[in-house]
């Protein structure tokens, strides 16, 4: 296992480039499949979510081919068969390939997703809108066996806005006969990303962004390239970075306006920042106000972004709200931030904080992705060292973290252990 070792209380300068975001690349990589021709997508971040797709894709029987940010698929060469558990559970995504097995070869067979232990993720959305195009599922021992003769369009209404089953329903609805409409479809940038490339090999869809989806199917998809958009969760994250410990840090390669529910936020905190096209220039403030947080579908303030401003609001004058409707078990990062001496309660899906509090570092452990960035973040403020350990689930999504933090003036170490 690996830990990384954060030296606290470094100022950070420079600039840090944000990579492709990882919620699209995950989607990306398993679209190519619905692809008769060979596809290559850019700005693909480099993390091992990445590398456990591309075995999946591999596995298969498909060409993967990684030049730096550059991934190359050929899917000719694929024999659809069963995607076995221990390949499955490496990632929450994986599911993907549910949808997308079966927009190719009317069946898909694989084990329940594995991903980050936040709560009870289930798909059962994703289930019921497949099966709605056709599709004959079984479930047997957490296996899936999806099977349709035939694939129809039709109407599809979510009772919730669920990114996965909006992007798992597209994969199939792309190849099925006649039209598809997704109501209350997820509106996250990454499903704009993610349509774009669909049809640039050749689908029909229109709507995506917005919460209606309407999908005309095609027989035939070919070759395409498309570039991964930057990722607002990374970003986000090192913006906060810079809320907490920043002079005048640039995190650049990004798009603000898929920032706006943060940057909105800090700019009411206090926070001093400057927005310019495609960059944000932040510095820390020493009066930060408090404030409060509610996760919502975006264009509202994401869950994944929830667990790091915590660490900020532990920094700020007075009591701030967090609030988190998503995910029913996505605090797990508040008993190591206490633990460094931050005064937080939890109460149902509430967090209360109160600021400002001085972190010392500590051994904490990375329970999740992001609240393996929390500690990071927390750890980047307080006094003295702090151990963050099982961080192999923050390099599940985060590029380089160590590298790009150092490359700024912060002092991390990661190591074996
Ligand atoms: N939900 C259902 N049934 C379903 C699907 C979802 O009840 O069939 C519920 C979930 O339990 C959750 C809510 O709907 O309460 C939203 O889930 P959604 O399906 O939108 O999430 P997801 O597609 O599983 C993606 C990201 C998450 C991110 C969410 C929300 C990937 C691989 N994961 O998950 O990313 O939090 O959208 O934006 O794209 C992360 O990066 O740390 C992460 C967890």
């Amino acid at each position: 296992m690996k830990q990384i070792i954060v030296e606290g209380q470094h100022k950070l300068k420079g600039t840090i480039k944000i990579c492709g975001a990882k919620n699209s690349a995950v989607a990306l990589l398993p679209a190519a499949i619905l692809s008769d021709g060979i596809v290559k997508i850019d700005n693909v971040p480099n993390v091992s979510d990445i590398d456990a797709l591309s075995e999946i894709l591999e596995y298969l029987g498909a060409k993967v081919k990684r030049d730096g940010e550059l991934i190359e698929i050929d899917s000719s060469t694929i024999i659809n068969k069963e995607i076995p558990e221990s390949k499955a559970k490496k990632l929450r995504a994986s599911y993907y390939f549910m949808g997308a097995l079966l927009g190719r070869y009317k069946k898909a067979e694989l084990y329940f997703p594995g991903g980050c232990s936040i709560g009870p993720r289930p798909i059962n959305l994703h289930l019921k809108g497949l099966e709605a195009l056709g599709a004959k599922i079984i479930e047997k021992d957490n296996k899936f066996t999806l099977e349709a003769e035939e694939l129809k369009g039709t109407r599809i209404y979510l009772d919730i806005a669920s990114v996965g089953a909006t992007i798992n329903i597209m994969f199939a609805a792309v190849k099925a006969k006649g039209t598809t409409v997704i109501e209350n479809a997820a509106k996250e940038p990454e499903i704009v990303n993610i349509a774009t490339f669909l049809n640039n090999m050749g689908a029909k869809i229109s709507g995506a962004g917005t919460s209606s989806i309407t999908i005309e199917g095609v027989e035939v998809l070919g070759s395409a390239f498309t570039e991964v958009i930057p990722d607002r969760i990374e970003a986000g994250t090192y913006i906060l970075a810079g809320a907490l410990i920043g002079e005048e840090l640039k995190i650049d390669n990004i798009i603000p306006s898929h920032l706006e529910s943060l940057t909105s936020k800090l700019k009411e905190m206090n926070v001093k920042m400057t927005i310019g096209i495609d960059y944000i220039i932040v510095s820390s403030s020493n009066n930060l106000r408090s404030s409060s947080i509610k996760t919502l579908g975006y264009p509202g303030f994401p869950t994944d972004l929830q667990q790091p401003i915590t660490a900020l609001f532990t920094q700020a004058n007075g009591n701030s709200i967090v609030e988190e409707t998503i995910y029913e078990n996505r605090f797990l990062n508040v008993e190591y931030l206490n633990k460094m001496g931050a005064d937080i309660k939890i109460d149902s899906n509430k967090l209360y904080i109160k600021g400002p509090t001085k972190l010392v570092g500590k051994e904490v452990i990375a329970t999740d992705l992001r609240a393996g960035a929390c500690l990071i973040l927390a750890g980047l403020v307080a006094e003295g060292k702090t151990t963050v350990k099982e961080v192999e689930h923050i390099l599940r999504g985060y590029e380089n973290i160590v590298g790009k933090l150092n490359n700024v003036g912060a002092k991390l170490t990661i190591e074996e252990y």
